[in-house]
């Protein structure tokens, strides 16, 4: 099997290229509930960047921006606006998973590098995936450091705890034409199997519609790749591509084990929801039967309900998290359920069309 050539062990973490990475590290501890645990910059003698590690349960973020006006992070930045630049993944052994996503076709970006300091030795590497996304492999079982080698340990108070666990799924668009391109990346070079597909009349409404293909990996690390499909107007998916300029990470899906509580923190907190109309509610007694929290309480919280023959999951999307409609998370509770919201998506593709029309985009 690929994954045993390739295994990879989880997310490490997802580094966000931003403006102002000071001021993003308040916005993500103070709206979802971050901690600040480790920091590098200039107060730790770095001179060229400024770094936050944000973390929550297992996840993981890394908030950089650059001090320096040309630097690669600042070139990023004015192209994507704040956007995921490297998707970093746990494995046992840097090189071979290097070595062998090369002998796959994988172009090189980091050859396999060793960092020491007194915690001990950080091995990573990275290639090139879809659009300007880098995907990098952490070696850090001779590492016990606060994060990595230049970093210092933080502890920030974070904002109010939202209960977010884990990522359960990370989502890129790509051009129209290349999802299989890239499906293929992430079976051939990183060991990943596709689980699911959804094609363009499962996910299309009046207007647009676009594909979807569902790979995992061994260790239930999830990715998710969309393509635009034709449809009457500009899909989200294209809405997306122009803003970001090319293809990159669509949203992350954050998972808790108290959808509602975590929802009427983030609520409370200001993090803004799309929102979804109250018909959606009518009916959802009658295919969902039995779920754990009230309908009344769905529907006043804007969460969808999906479900599947092996249980249900609870869901719902933000809005765009920053100027641009690019970037956004999802927050998912499954009670059983492997998939992704397929039942939801007309609804919510309605719900997010309202939105990209509000932006005259539609
Ligand atoms: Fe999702």
């Amino acid at each position: 099997m690929m994954s045993d050539v390739c295994p990879i062990i989880g997310v490490d973490h997802l580094e966000f290229f931003v403006g102002n990475a000071k001021q993003s590290a308040q916005f993500y501890s103070r709206c979802f509930g971050f901690q600040n645990t480790a920091y590098r910059g200039l107060e730790t003698g770095e001179r060229k960047t400024s770094s936050y590690v944000m973390e929550q349960g297992e996840i993981r973020f890394v908030l950089t921006s650059a001090m320096v006006g040309d630097h690669p992070i600042n070139k990023s930045v004015m192209k994507h606006g704040d956007t995921i630049g490297v998707m970093a993944f746990q494995v046992p052994d840097v090189t071979a998973a290097y070595r062998y996503a090369i002998s796959q076709g994988a172009v090189g970006a980091i050859p396999p590098t060793e960092q020491d300091d007194e915690h001990g030795t950080l091995r990573y590497a990275a290639v090139r995936s879809f659009g300007d996304v880098l995907v990098k492999f952490v070696e850090r079982q001779a590492y016990s450091g606060p994060f990595a080698p230049g970093f210092v340990a933080r502890a920030s108070v974070p904002g109010p705890n939202a209960g977010l666990k884990r990522i359960d799924h990370i989502v890129g668009n790509v051009e129209r034409g290349m999802m299989d391109r890239w499906v293929e990346f992430f079976q051939k070079a990183m060991g990943f199997e596709l689980r699911m597909h959804f094609d363009e009349q499962t996910i299309s409404t009046e207007y647009s519609a676009l594909m979807s293909k569902v790979l995992q990996n061994g260790s239930k690390t999830i990715v998710n790749i969309n393509e635009p499909a034709d449809g009457l107007r500009k899909s989200q998916i294209e809405e997306f591509l122009d803003f970001h300029y090319g293809p990159g990470i669509q949203h992350i899906a954050l998972e808790t084990t108290d959808i509602v509580q975590a929802v009427v923190q983030l609520r409370q907190a200001g993090v803004e929801f799309l929102p979804i109309p109250k018909t959606y509610y009518e009916n959802l007694e009658d295919w969902v039967r039995e779920i754990d929290v009230p309908v009344e309480k769905l529907a006043e919280l804007g969460i969808l309900v999906d479900r599947d023959e092996d249980g249900y999951l609870l869901q719902l999307f933000t809005k765009p998290l920053g100027d641009r409609p690019t970037l956004f998370f999802e927050v998912i509770e499954r009670h059983g359920c492997r998939g992704f919201g397929a039942g939801n998506f007309k609804s919510l593709f309605v719900a997010l069309e309202r939105e990209q029309a509000l932006r005259g985009n539609l």
